[in-house]
């Protein structure tokens, strides 16, 4: 009897065409021959309808997209995200670097991140308003180095205060970031404290406020909590400056479903922004997972299988130096068969031939695999944090990546060599 295999509904565009599993429709198995195993595949269909299944349901609101590169980061994404009006929230001075390179227009970005260093900031404030949208800072050091720096360049920018609203996401301890213990932001207190200070600065204009509280967050509850702290050191931080602020960042998180987690609704997303931030001139949003996990999967073979009694262990061809998402985490994504065959499920360890325990994808997963070598298998949802995350960890050169996008099959990024492992090495 033929076995079907139940995809989660998030992964809408990997689905089964007469028993194969394809991206859009195109076979994966096809994309595999070209492209090599294992190999990062990615819908563009899948990225265009969750940007816009956001913006459809904030309409009203006057909303810009940051996309979160870190999610991410290949040039070839950051120009479909752009071309859709998407700007980025960028952490590093190589992920600014990035969107120089994709051209996303320099009006619609944000520099974030806890480490901005002062080299990187010289290089930026030699550009007009330093090159960004606004700067978000997220310590009173950084803060007080941006405006010693922007006097001493005679540099104009916007600046906005990453706000930590001590909220706990309730999420996966390792990706929450809005607790008072965690590093991010600056406390109330903080805040209020540099806007007296350094409130009416030539250069520097204090135009906004910021807040990430974590990932993967599948609750409103968390997001009603931070956003009405938010509301109110708002209103606090504009009586000490006199004026208005122009802009509130509300960060990304959205979680998606990986297993059986359920989504937040959007447009109840949409009315909890409404409720709070009813005045704001325009509100920023940094998605990164709810706009790339559902649109990409890990395509890999199996290498070796070894059968122990009861315990079966599957051996990929990646591992988590391609996604370390299980590893690091515990996180589980799906894993599906490219071809349903006729074969039982069966429990499986699936793991990769990395030299550390923790190189896993799932433990005692149901898979219908032989466990012969050359079946193949995707790992879904692994569009975020899936290849910006990877390394070479064990001299293994990095994957390729594959977008499908209106009908086009492209090559975004080679399979790394061997020659390229060691490049920079004297
Ligand atoms: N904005 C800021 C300031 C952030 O730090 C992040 C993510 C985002 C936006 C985007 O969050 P998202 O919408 O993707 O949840 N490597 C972890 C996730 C770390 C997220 C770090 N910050 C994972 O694989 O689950």
């Amino acid at each position: 009897m033929k076995k079907t295999f139940q995809l989660p509904k998030a992964t809408d565009s990997f689905f089964y065409k007469k028993d194969r599993l394809t991206v859009d429709g195109v076979l994966l198995d096809e994309l595999l021959e070209r492209f090599g195993s294992p190999l990062y595949v990615y819908s563009g269909t899948s990225i265009r309808k969750s940007y816009q299944a956001i913006t459809s349901s904030m309409k009203g609101l006057p909303l810009q997209i940051c996309y979160a590169v870190k999610a991410n980061s290949n040039l070839q994404i950051l120009r479909l995200l752009s071309s859709l009006g998407a700007g980025c929230d960028l952490v590093s001075y190589g992920e600014w670097s990035r969107a120089e390179l994709a051209r996303v227009p320099r009006e619609r970005r944000v520099l974030s991140g806890v480490a901005k260093t002062a080299k990187e900031l010289e290089s930026l404030f030699k550009l007009e308003n330093a090159g960004v949208f606004s700067v978000h800072v997220e310590s009173a050091m950084e803060f007080e180095l941006i405006v010693l720096m922007a006097n001493a360049m005679r540099r104009k920018l916007r600046v906005a205060f990453r706000y930590n609203p001590d909220v706990d996401a309730r999420t996966l301890d390792k990706i929450s970031t809005g607790r008072k213990k965690d590093k991010f932001g600056l406390t109330r207190e903080e805040i209020l404290d540099l806007a007296i200070t350094y409130g009416d600065d030539d250069f520097v204009r204090i135009e906004g406020l910021s807040i990430h509280i974590g990932s993967q967050i599948t609750s409103l509850k968390p997001y009603d909590h931070a956003f009405s702290r938010l509301a109110e050191l708002k209103e606090e931080l504009e009586a000490h400056l006199g004026r208005s602020l122009s802009y509130l960042d509300l960060g990304g998180g959205i979680g998606v479903q990986y297993r059986d987690e359920r989504p937040i609704s959007l447009p109840d997303y949409a009315a909890l922004v409404k409720k709070h931030f009813k005045k704001v001139p325009k509100i920023l949003l940094e998605p990164g997972r709810s706009l790339l996990a559902s649109a990409g999967a890990l395509l890999s073979e199996v290498v070796y299988s070894k059968e122990r009694g009861r315990n079966r262990t599957l051996i990929l061809d990646a591992g988590m130096n391609d996604l370390v998402r299980p590893a690091l985490y515990g996180a589980y994504h799906e894993i599906a068969p490219l071809i349903l065959g006729q074969t039982d499920a069966v429990q499986w360890d699936v793991v990769g031939g990395i030299c550390e325990s923790s190189d896993y994808f799932a433990k005692n997963r149901k898979l219908a695999i032989e466990g012969l070598p050359g079946e193949r298998l995707a790992i879904l949802s692994s569009g975020a944090y899936g290849f910006s995350m990877s390394s070479t960890y064990n001299s293994r050169p990095r994957i390729a990546e594959v977008l499908v996008d209106q009908g086009k099959v492209k090559l975004i990024r080679k399979r790394e060599t061997i020659k390229d492992l060691v490049r920079h090495e004297v």
